[in-house]
C-alpha cells in the first residue's frame, strides 16, 4: 500500500540552489526562521514560567506591579533593530532582483492558457522549455495572451506575475548546470496545474550546440520584418524618408516628443502600446487615426517580433546612451517639427 506513496520521495522540500542569488535569498529566509524560532521559544518560556511563578497561592495577597522604563525601552529597541536588519537585508535583495544587469541576454516568454511560449532573439522557439547558458545574466520579458499567470523557477528563487496588457520581467544568472522546474504559480483556469516546464542550464559549448540550429523563420527581427511588410506597416513607416507615420530607424530607447508636450522613451512598453493602440500616444507633428488598431489582430508573439525588428533598426553607434543621463539626439517629434518648419 505504502509503495504508491513513493512519489513523496521525489518531492523536494527545499528547491535546488542554482544561482548565487538563490543562496542569498535562502540565507535571509533562514535568518527569518531563526529569529522567529528564538522569539517563539522566549515567549513560550516566559508564558509558562510566569504562569507558575505568579500562580494563585493560598493566603498570599497579590502585590501590585509597577512599570519599568528600562524594561519597556529594552524590549522595544532590540526588536526594532532586528526588524531594521530584516528590512535592510530584504530591500537589498529586492533591488538586486529587480535590476537586471545591462549585459543581460533577453529572452521572451508569452503565457497562454495553458503553456509558456519562449522566443529567442536568434529565432529559436520552444514551448514549456527554456535553455540558458551558465554564468550569463538572462532577462525574461514576459507577456500574457489571456489571463494573469505567474512565471516561477524555484531553483533560482525567481517568480513574477505575468499580467495581460503589458510587459513584466525578471532576471537570473544560473551558476549550476542542470534541469530545473518551471511553474505557473497563479491559478489561471482548468489546466493551471499542467502549465509547467523545464529550464536547462547548459555549459558554454553545449549551449552553443543547442543554439546553433537557429529559427527556421530567421531571427526574431527577420520574423518581425516579414510581419511589418505583411501588415502594411511599411507603406506608412518608410525606412529612409518621412512617410505618413514616424520613421522607426534609430527610434528604440530614444526620447519621443508627443503632441501633448510630454516626452517618453521608446522602450518595449511604448512600442507595444503604439502597435496595439496607436492613438494612445501621438508623436508630435502627426495625426491621430492614421494607423489602425492592431489590438486583437496581432498576438503577443507577433508584437515581440515587431519590436525586435524595430530594435534592429536602431543605429548601433548611438545605442548605449541610456545610463549617461543625457538624450543622445533631439526627440523624434521635435526633429520632425524642426524639419517641417525648415521647409516652409
Ligand atoms: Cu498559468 Cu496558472
Amino acid at each position: 500500500m505504502w509503495a504508491s506513496y513513493g512519489f513523496l520521495a521525489d518531492i523536494p522540500f527545499i528547491a535546488p540552489i542554482a544561482s548565487k542569488e538563490a543562496g542569498d535569498i535562502d540565507l535571509l529566509w533562514w535568518f527569518l526562521c531563526a529569529v522567529s524560532l528564538v522569539m517563539t521559544v522566549l515567549i513560550f518560556i516566559g508564558v509558562i514560567g510566569f504562569a507558575f511563578r505568579y500562580r494563585k497561592k493560598e493566603g498570599v495577597a497579590p502585590v501590585p506591579v509597577h512599570g519599568s522604563n528600562v524594561l519597556e525601552i529594552t524590549w522595544s529597541i532590540i526588536p526594532f533593530l532586528v526588524m531594521l536588519v530584516m528590512f535592510w537585508w530584504g530591500t537589498d535583495l529586492f533591488f538586486a532582483a529587480e535590476t537586471p544587469p545591462k549585459d543581460a541576454m533577453e529572452i521572451f516568454v508569452v503565457g497562454k492558457q495553458w503553456m509558456w511560449k519562449v522566443q529567442y532573439p536568434d529565432g529559436n522557439r520552444e514551448i514549456n522549455a527554456l535553455h540558458v547558458p551558465i554564468g550569463k545574466a538572462v532577462k525574461l520579458t514576459m507577456a500574457s495572451e489571456d489571463v494573469i499567470h505567474s512565471f516561477s523557477m524555484p531553483a533560482f528563487r525567481v517568480r513574477h506575475d505575468v499580467v495581460p496588457g503589458h510587459y513584466d520581467s525578471l532576471w537570473f544568472r544560473a551558476t549550476q548546470t542542470g534541469h530545473y522546474r518551471i511553474y505557473c504559480t497563479e491559478y489561471c483556469g482548468a489546466r493551471h496545474s499542467q502549465m509547467v516546464g523545464w529550464v536547462d542550464v547548459l555549459d558554454e559549448t553545449e549551449y552553443g550546440k543547442w543554439a546553433s540550429g537557429g529559427g527556421s523563420g530567421g531571427t526574431l527581427a527577420e520574423q518581425g520584418q516579414q510581419l511589418f511588410t505583411q501588415n502594411g506597416c511599411s507603406t506608412c513607416h518608410l525606412l529612409n524618408e518621412q512617410g505618413r507615420c514616424p520613421i522607426l530607424k534609430g527610434l528604440y530607447n530614444k526620447p519621443v516628443q508627443l503632441n501633448d508636450g510630454r516626452t517618453v522613451i521608446a522602450d518595449d512598453a511604448y512600442l507595444r502600446e503604439s502597435i496595439l493602440q496607436p492613438n494612445a500616444k501621438i508623436v508630435n507633428g502627426f495625426e491621430a487615426n492614421v494607423m489602425p488598431n492592431f489590438q486583437g489582430q496581432l498576438s503577443e508573439e507577433n508584437v515581440i517580433q515587431l519590436i525586435a525588428y524595430i530594435k534592429s533598426l536602431a543605429t548601433p553607434a548611438a545605442a548605449p546612451t541610456q545610463s549617461a543621463g543625457q538624450p543622445a539626439a533631439a526627440p523624434v517629434g521635435a526633429a520632425r517639427k524642426a524639419g517641417a518648419a525648415g521647409k516652409q
